[in-house]
C-alpha cells in the first residue's frame, strides 16, 4: 500500500489522523529541480464521485526537499518514493541525479508534465518522448529503482509503457489523473485558470482498472515488471480488484482526503480477505513488498 503522490503531502501532515507506519511506501508530491508556486485560481473542485485538481507542481524544489522534508519523512518508516517532475530532459536529469545521491528509496517518474520544448505536450502522451525522459532519468539515477507513472491520457498507454520498459523502467504505476474540466455557470467561465484539470477518485476507477488489466496483458513479455495500480481505490474490495487485474501493489490518493484512515482500513480489509481464503503470501499479492512480489499467479 502506497500513498499516492500529491495526496499525502510529505507524510507528516497526516500524523495523528492515521497510522503512516503501516504503509509500504509514501510517494511525495511531484518534485522539480527548483521551487515552484503551483497554479493560480481554483485548485480543487468536487464532481460526482470524483475530484478535479489543478494544484500544479507546487513544491519546495529537490534540494530543499532533501534538506528539510526527507529526514522527517524517513522517520515515518515506509519506503520513500520521490515523485520526479520536470519541464525538459535536462531538468529531469539534474533532479534525478540529486535524488540518486540522497537517501530516498526509489523514484517515481511523473511523465504527465508538459514538455516545454515540444509545445507543452505532456511527455507521457507520446512513446518517443516518454522513452527519452525515462532513458535520461535512468542514466542520471543508476542506483535507485525507477517506477514510471503513466498518463491515462495517452492514446495507446500500453505502447508508451513498453517504450518506458525498454528505456529502463523497473516498474510501472498507473493511472495519473484524467484530463477533464468544469464550468462555473454562475461566472460563465471555466472553473480553472488553466481550463482543464485532473480528474481522480471513484469516478475513474473502472477505467483505471481496465487499463491495469490491459497493461498486464501487454507486459506478458516482461514478467519482471511490477504494475502499481491507482485510481479511485477507496475500499479493500476496490484494492482487490486491482490486485486481481494484475497489479502487484496499489496506491491510494483521493480517498485519503475524504477519510484519512482509508489506507489503514484497506490494508486490514485485504488481510481479512486473505485470512478468510487462507491466502498466505501477502508478498504474492503485493500489499507491502511490491518490489519482490512480481505478478500474482492466479490470473
Ligand atoms: C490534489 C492532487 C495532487 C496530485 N499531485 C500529483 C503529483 O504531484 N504527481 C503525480 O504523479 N500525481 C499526482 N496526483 C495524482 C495521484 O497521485 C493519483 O495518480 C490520482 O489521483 C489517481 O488516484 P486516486 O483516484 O486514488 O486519487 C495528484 C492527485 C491529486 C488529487
Amino acid at each position: 500500500m502506497i500513498a499516492a503522490s500529491g495526496t499525502f503531502g510529505y507524510g507528516t501532515e497526516y500524523a495523528g489522523l492515521m497510522d503512516a507506519a503501516a504503509l509500504g511506501g509514501i510517494c511525495t508530491k511531484g518534485l522539480t529541480l527548483r521551487p515552484r508556486p503551483g497554479n493560480t485560481g481554483v485548485r480543487i473542485w468536487e464532481t460526482p464521485s470524483g475530484l478535479l485538481n489543478s494544484i500544479g507542481l507546487e513544491n519546495p524544489g529537490i534540494p530543499a526537499f532533501i534538506e528539510g522534508e526527507l529526514p522527517r519523512l524517513r522517520k515515518l518508516g515506509p519506503a520513500v518514493i520521490a515523485n520526479l517532475a520536470g519541464s525538459d530532459l535536462a531538468e529531469y536529469a539534474e533532479g534525478a541525479a540529486l535524488l540518486d545521491s540522497s537517501s530516498i528509496d526509489m523514484i517515481e517518474l511523473n511523465i504527465s508534465c508538459p514538455n516545454v520544448r515540444a509545445g507543452g505536450m505532456a511527455f507521457g502522451l507520446d512513446r518517443s518522448a516518454a522513452s527519452e525522459v525515462t532513458g535520461a532519468v535512468r542514466k542520471a539515477a543508476p542506483r535507485k529503482p525507477l517506477i514510471v507513472k503513466l498518463s491515462p491520457n495517452a492514446g495507446d498507454v500500453a505502447a508508451v509503457a513498453l517504450a518506458c520498459v525498454e528505456a529502463g523502467a523497473d516498474a510501472l504505476s498507473l493511472v495519473n489523473t484524467f484530463r477533464a474540466m468544469a464550468i462555473d455557470t454562475g461566472r460563465r467561465r471555466p472553473v480553472f485558470d488553466n481550463v482543464s484539470a485532473g480528474l481522480s477518485g471513484p469516478a475513474i476507477r473502472p477505467i483505471a482498472l481496465r487499463m491495469v488489466w490491459d497493461l498486464w496483458e501487454a507486459l506478458r513479455g516482461s514478467p519482471g515488471i511490477p504494475i502499481i495500480g491507482t485510481g479511485g481505490i477507496a475500499s479493500a474490495r476496490d484494492a482487490l480488484e486491482f490486485l486481481m487485474a494484475g497489479a502487484a501493489a496499489i496506491q491510494v490518493g483521493s480517498a485519503t482526503f475524504a477519510h484519512p484512515p482509508a489506507m489503514n482500513e484497506i490494508i486490514a480489509g485485504i488481510a481479512g480477505y486473505m485470512k478468510n481464503r487462507r491466502i498466505k503470501t501477502a508478498a504474492g499479492i503485493g500489499i507491502r513488498a511490491w518490489g519482490a512480489a512480481g505478478q500474482i499467479s492466479f490470473i
